[in-house]
């Protein structure tokens, strides 16, 4: 089986291939109506290691609005609070003859782990600080819909790159785009050698924000902070927290993301964050449906016996 474990190893092509998959839902999901339930017969488990909001809820209505049975695995609840190994909790899932899995994960390759042991198609909700495919691809998509094209925008990635598997992934699919990547962090959270996935590193916001044509906001990950240097919310809003005076400094027309969950008043003040022209959240969250219907559909292709993707 393909699997979704990263944008890592897709194709340009392959990406645009399911951007381009999402488009088709995005009517539907808007009309409430998707009467297309391919999907149907098909049991789709999602099971979350670690919590979530959005990526849970989005891949449960994505599976269900194509029919699919949906059964979520919440970690907290499961025998993996008993001492399960990971292996031994995949071979369950398997065993019960799951036609597609959704792992989310603490820690980095798990998701590639269970995708080795299982007989069906595997996606990663997002494991460790290492991947989170269908988060670039709704943010991808958000940016190719509001504007025009993803090719040479001036997208910044501010934050806690360091700890961001929402970095890596965007990096991954916006520079196969064609997309001018910048990142910003304090020198403590970003990652060593960053300039050889072909972005431009900055420590300098106001200097990063320069005629930006996208704005992406991250959260500082402080579960993922153990023993390291943790900024305290004050300092950090100082130096990078998105204000409307910074957010100036951007394009006029230039759009901000936040994958979400935001910390308001931290990394971006809320008079941003619900700006009514220039935020994206809401949206990035729409889109979210979309490109999860767009990826278990593809995905799920050949064991439908239906022709697999590009
Ligand atoms: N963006 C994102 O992954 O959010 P959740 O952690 O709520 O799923």
């Amino acid at each position: 089986h393909r699997h979704l474990t990263g944008i890592e190893g897709l194709e340009p092509h392959e990406i645009a291939f399911l951007l381009d998959e999402a488009e088709n839902w995005i009517a539907a999901n808007r009309e409430r109506g998707v009467p297309d339930k391919r999907l149907a017969g098909l049991t789709q488990i999602n099971a979350f290691f670690e919590n979530s909001t959005r990526t849970l809820l989005s891949f449960e209505i994505a599976g269900k609005r194509l029919g699919a049975d949906v059964v979520n695995m919440h970690a907290a609840q499961s025998s993996v609070k008993k001492g399960e190994t990971l292996i031994d909790t995949a071979m369950t899932l398997n065993a019960m003859r799951a036609d597609v899995i959704v792992i989310r994960h603490m820690s980095s390759g798990a998701v590639r782990l269970i995708a080795d042991k299982v007989d069906c198609p595997v996606l990663n909700a997002g494991d460790g600080r290492h991947e989170h495919p269908t988060q670039a691809l709704l943010d991808a998509l958000t940016i190719r819909r509001r504007r025009g094209t993803i090719h040479n925008q001036r997208v910044v990635i501010c934050g806690d790159v360091l700890h961001s598997r929402v970095a890596r992934s965007n990096i991954l699919a916006l520079t196969a785009l064609a997309a001018e990547v910048r990142v910003c962090a304090p020198s403590t959270l970003m990652p060593p050698a960053i300039e050889r996935m072909g972005v431009t590193p900055f420590t300098d916001f106001d200097a990063a924000l320069d005629g930006a044509d996208v704005v992406m906001m991250l959260r500082l990950q402080t579960e993922r902070m153990s023993g390291g240097y943790v900024p305290s919310s004050r300092e950090y809003h100082l130096r990078y927290g998105l204000t409307l005076e910074r957010l100036a400094r951007a394009k006029p027309d230039a759009l901000v993301m936040h994958p979400g969950p935001m910390n308001r008043g931290v990394e971006i003040d809320s008079n941003v964050a619900d700006h009514a022209e220039r935020s994206a959240i809401t949206e990035q969250v729409e889109m979210g449906v979309a490109v999860r219907m767009a990826c278990l559909d593809v995905l799920t292709r050949r064991a439908r016996r239906v022709e697999g993707w590009a």
